[in-house]
């Protein structure tokens, strides 16, 4: 592993077994999951978002083959064993198939022009909760990458190496269009930029990626609503939807989302927008300039250490979402409420919403009764026992994927 990706795998929480495998051709791709703090539904429009990579990951431990062909397993049983030629053209299997993602990480590198004329065969295993909003599939797609990168002897990172993180990123987001889903670059960028301790401000076209460092004593809780959000079925439609209004609207308002949200007079932009467009349209619109607004001065309360302020912001975004982007349901809700009364600092729903979680910061002392809040008032009545560690946990901002 490079310097650069052993810094960051470490500071991916539970990365710390990545390491040269023993034998000279075995190797572990560490992809770590995400949760957005802000900026919802922003970056497909070109605005920013502000992330953290967290401590959770998806791992393929593989061995190089000779043959130019994908072999992976999962210890999950609804994964079925997958096996593709990297040979052109890399066909789709069947809507939802898991192996759509590594798939995805393949054709994208063809398409970049990478020559794969080595493949992979191993295991596909992590601790990213499944359909959840937090990026496990993005995490597969860019750990499937690094390891075919990585048999094919292509470096990533700085300095001399083939393929550069945000390059890799910007290409690994378009790829993964593949299943379907018109998604922005959020999730890849996120994975693959992680900074322990520190949110991420990503911005697109071009692609940068800005760390803010967390202040110290504050905490991130995450909390599923017991929905599943897959972003391969259901969500992916009512996703991509809301994809279309916003070009829709921003067309009939004219201009573009980013100049529109530098204008001084953001209050003026919306009054004209709700005298040209129809209310849904309208709804989506002003979600979409407030979002992106409240993204610049939830980085500017974190850099100042403003962490109430920061909260705020975070229940403005989930009350946008609930109310002009129609993307919450009664559940994530309900659960924003619990948090919120039980003393966390802001509180929100995470990813694109339909389902998957919440979101809830909160200062080191709030974390436990805030916990017992959601598992006492949400978890006690839909489940039988405690919420286990995929249904709610604490997560830390961590390092970026590495192979080694
Ligand atoms: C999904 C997409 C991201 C982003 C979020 C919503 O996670 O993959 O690109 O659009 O939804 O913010």
């Amino acid at each position: 592993m490079d310097s650069q990706a052993a810094g960051r795998a470490k500071g991916g929480g539970d990365l710390s077994g990545v390491e040269h495998r023993g034998t000279v051709d075995r190797w572990r791709a560490v992809a770590p999951g995400r949760v957005n703090l802000i900026g919802e539904h922003t970056d497909y429009n070109g605005l920013p978002v502000l992330p953290i990579a967290i401590d959770r990951a998806v791992r393929v431990e593989f061995r190089v083959t000779d043959d130019p062909e994908v072999r992976l397993r999962s210890p999950v049983a609804r994964f079925a064993p997958l096996t593709f030629q990297l040979k052109r053209p890399i066909e789709a299997a069947e809507q939802g198939d898991w192996s759509n993602y590594v798939r995805a990480a393949a054709r994208g590198l063809m398409e970049h022009g990478v020559e794969l004329r080595r493949g992979i065969e191993g295991t596909v295993s992590g601790d990213v909760p499944i359909a959840s909003g937090l990026s496990s599939s993005s995490a597969l797609v860019v750990a499937s990458a690094l390891a075919l990168l990585k048999a094919n002897g292509v470096g990533v990172g700085s300095g001399g190496a083939s393929i550069s993180r945000l390059d890799l990123a910007a290409l690994l987001a378009r790829a993964e269009r593949f299943v379907g889903l018109e998604g922005g670059g959020m999730d890849q960028a996120a994975c693959l930029h992680g900074v322990e301790g520190h949110a991420l401000r990503i911005e697109f076209e071009p692609l940068r990626v800005t760390p803010v460092a967390v202040p110290d004593g504050w905490r991130w809780v995450v909390a599923s609503s017991l929905v599943r959000a897959e972003k391969s079925a259901g969500a992916r439609e009512a996703y991509n939807a809301r994809a279309r209004e916003c070009r829709e609207a921003v067309a009939g308002v004219g201009g573009g989302y980013r100049d529109l949200v530098a204008e001084p007079d953001l209050d003026g932009v919306v009054r004209r927008a709700r005298g040209v467009l129809s209310p849904v349209l309208f709804r989506r619109f002003r979600h979409v300039v407030s979002e992106g607004r409240r993204v610049g001065l939830a980085e500017e309360a974190m850099r100042n250490g403003d962490m109430g302020r920061f909260g705020k912001l975070m229940v403005q975004s989930h009350e946008s979402l609930r109310d002009d982007y129609e993307v919450s349901t009664a559940d994530l809700d309900e659960m924003v409420g619990i948090a919120l009364k039980a003393g966390a600092a802001g509180a929100r729903l995470t990813g694109a919403g339909f389902g998957g979680c919440v979101v809830t910061l909160c200062e080191a002392r709030t974390v436990a009764p805030v916990m017992d809040a959601l598992a006492a008032r949400f978890y006690a009545p839909r489940l039988e026992g405690s919420p286990g560690r995929d249904v709610m946990f604490a997560v830390k901002a961590g390092g970026g994927a590495g192979v080694g």
